[in-house]
Parts: structure tokens; C-alpha cells; sequence
């Protein structure tokens, strides 16, 4: 279906959302936040899609939720509306593996749904902050949570009490993006990462993430425990007897999905 602020491909195995409102730098209005639940629901139901490339244009990713949307709501439209989190957690809601591609500014809700994804990839121009204080308010959409187990209290707290911004390079040190990558062919190496995550087996991509992200809502023995159970699980699948019978067969895996 046509959108009008995203603009959805799908390359392969691989599908990619633009946010595409670029006179407002990618600003995060409702009907675009619609339309990216409505996107990523269609990718979550292809059965030929296994990873989600979510990215914006060379100057934004996004620079936040939409402020002139935003600034005539009262105490009771945002409570009613439960204006932010309850639409937006799609992102992180996806069973796919999904990336962040940043490029130029991941400003207030830009830097938190780059957060909801799965793994952040940077373009060197990227500029990462939690500017909300300045406009009066705090991050609405995990900025003060995610980004506080991402990158420890300290600069978790710089970002959101100072408004400052942080470069690719400061963001790949503390740990919140996991590749800064040349601006120059920067979705070309962005695609070259999805197209490896998509080569994998789907159902052991899906476990493997569930795995990874119990590690944030539990305890260490509970998260050991939960992996190995996951890691059991993926011996009823034909793909991970392919997969060790291809090793050993010294030929590349022909996955089936099962
Ligand atoms: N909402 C609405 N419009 C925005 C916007 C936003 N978050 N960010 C930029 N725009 C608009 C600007 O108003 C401007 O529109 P006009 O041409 O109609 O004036 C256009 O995008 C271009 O922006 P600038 O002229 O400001 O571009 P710049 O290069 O000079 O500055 C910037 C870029 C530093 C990112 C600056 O635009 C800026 O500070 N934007 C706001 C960032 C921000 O505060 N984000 C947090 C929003 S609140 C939030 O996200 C809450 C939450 O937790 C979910």
C-alpha cells in the first residue's frame, strides 16, 4: 500500500523502511508513526522478509517526536491518548531482526526508536541526543530507560539533563551503536549487514533475539537459564541440523525457515 510519510522497498530478503518527511527532518507526527506500525506489520507477515532496515535521509534519521504536533496538548489529551509510548513501541515490538540506520541527526523520539531496534548502524555524520529538556519536558518513548541500560547512568543522564548531542564515534565508544560506516555508500554497507542477518534461518534469527532481550527484563541466572532452553529449542528445528550438517559437509546451508 502507498504511504505518504515512509516510503517501504523490499530488496530481497531484506525490507526497508524510509521515514520520508524530510521539510520537517523526519519529524514523528501521528499519521507517520501510523503508517510505520501499518509497514512493519506487512513485513512481520512476509513470510519472505527476515530483517527490517529502518533508516531516514542524510540529514535525519529523525529529529524527535513532532513538536508543533505536540505543542497544544494538555495533561488530559497525552493521558487519554497515551500520547507516545503506546503507538510507538511497535518498533521494539517487531519478532524480526531489525536495524537503525543513522545517518545525520537521532534527536529525542529519532534516538529512541533508533533504540527500539534491534542494533543501531551510524554513518560517521550521525548525531545522536535527548534534547527534551530544552523544550520543557523528558523523553517520552524509553529515551531515559533505553538509552540508561545502553550507554550507563553518566552519559545518560549528560544527554537528557544537558540536551547536548553525541558524534558516531562517541556513540560506538559507549555502546550504543554497533558500526560507524563512511556517510559515502552508507545504506549499500547497512544493506550488506541485513542481507547477512537475512541469510540465516528466520526462526533461530527470531529466538536468538527473544534471547538477547530477556537479558534486559531478567535475572542473569533466569537469562542463562531461558538460553539454554532457547538453545535446546533450536535442535527441533530442520534448520539447525542443515546448518551443522552443511559445516560439516563443507558447503554453504540452504535454510529452510523450519
Ligand atoms: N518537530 C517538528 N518540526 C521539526 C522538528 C521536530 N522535532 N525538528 C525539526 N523540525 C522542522 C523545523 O521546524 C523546520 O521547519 P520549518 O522549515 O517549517 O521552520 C525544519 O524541520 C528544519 O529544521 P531546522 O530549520 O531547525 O534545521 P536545522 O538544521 O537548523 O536544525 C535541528 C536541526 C538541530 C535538528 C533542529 O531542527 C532541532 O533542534 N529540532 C528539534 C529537536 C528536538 O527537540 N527533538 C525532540 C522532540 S520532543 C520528543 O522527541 C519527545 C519524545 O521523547 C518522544
Amino acid at each position: 500500500m502507498a504511504f505518504e510519510d515512509i516510503l517501504v522497498e523490499r530488496k530481497g530478503a531484506v525490507g526497508v523502511v524510509t521515514l520520508n518527511r524530510p521539510k520537517a527532518l523526519n519529524a514523528l507526527c501521528t499519521p507517520l508513526i501510523d503508517e510505520l506500525g501499518q509497514a512493519l506489520a506487512e513485513l512481520e507477515a512476509d513470510e519472505a522478509i527476515r530483517c527490517i532496515v529502518l533508516t531516514g535521509s542524510e540529514k535525519a534519521f529523525a529529529a524527535g517526536a513532532d513538536i508543533k504536533e505536540m505543542k497544544e496538548k494538555s495533561y488530559a489529551d497525552v493521558l487519554d491518548e497515551d500520547f507516545i509510548t503506546g503507538d510507538w513501541e511497535v518498533v521494539a515490538h517487531c519478532r524480526k531482526p531489525t536495524i537503525a540506520a543513522v545517518a545525520g541527526f537521532a534527536l529525542g523520539g529519532g534516538c529512541e526508536v533508533a533504540m527500539m531496534c534491534d542494533m543501531i548502524l551510524a554513518a560517521e555524520t550521525a548525531r545522536f541526543g535527548q534534547p527534551e529538556i530544552k523544550l520543557g519536558t523528558i523523553p517520552g518513548a524509553g529515551g531515559t530507560q533505553r538509552l540508561t541500560r545502553s550507554v550507563g547512568k553518566s552519559l545518560a543522564m549528560y544527554l537528557c539533563l544537558s540536551g547536548d548531542m553525541i558524534d558516531a564515534e562517541t556513540a560506538l565508544r559507549a555502546g550504543l551503536v554497533a558500526k560507524v560506516l563512511p556517510a559515502e555508500g552508507f545504506l549499500d554497507e547497512v544493506m550488506k549487514v541485513a542481507e547477512t542477518i537475512a541469510s540465516y534461518s528466520l526462526p533461530v534469527l527470531r529466538t536468538c533475539k527473544e534471547a538477547v532481550n530477556r537479558a534486559y527484563e531478567t535475572t542473569l541466572a533466569e537469562g542463562v537459564l531461558f538460553e539454554r532452553r532457547t538453545f535446546h529449542g533450536t535442535f527441533a528445528l530442520e534448520d539447525r541440523k542443515e546448518g551443522m550438517e552443511a559445516f560439516a559437509e563443507k558447503r554453504k546451508p540452504n535454510f529452510k525457515h523450519r
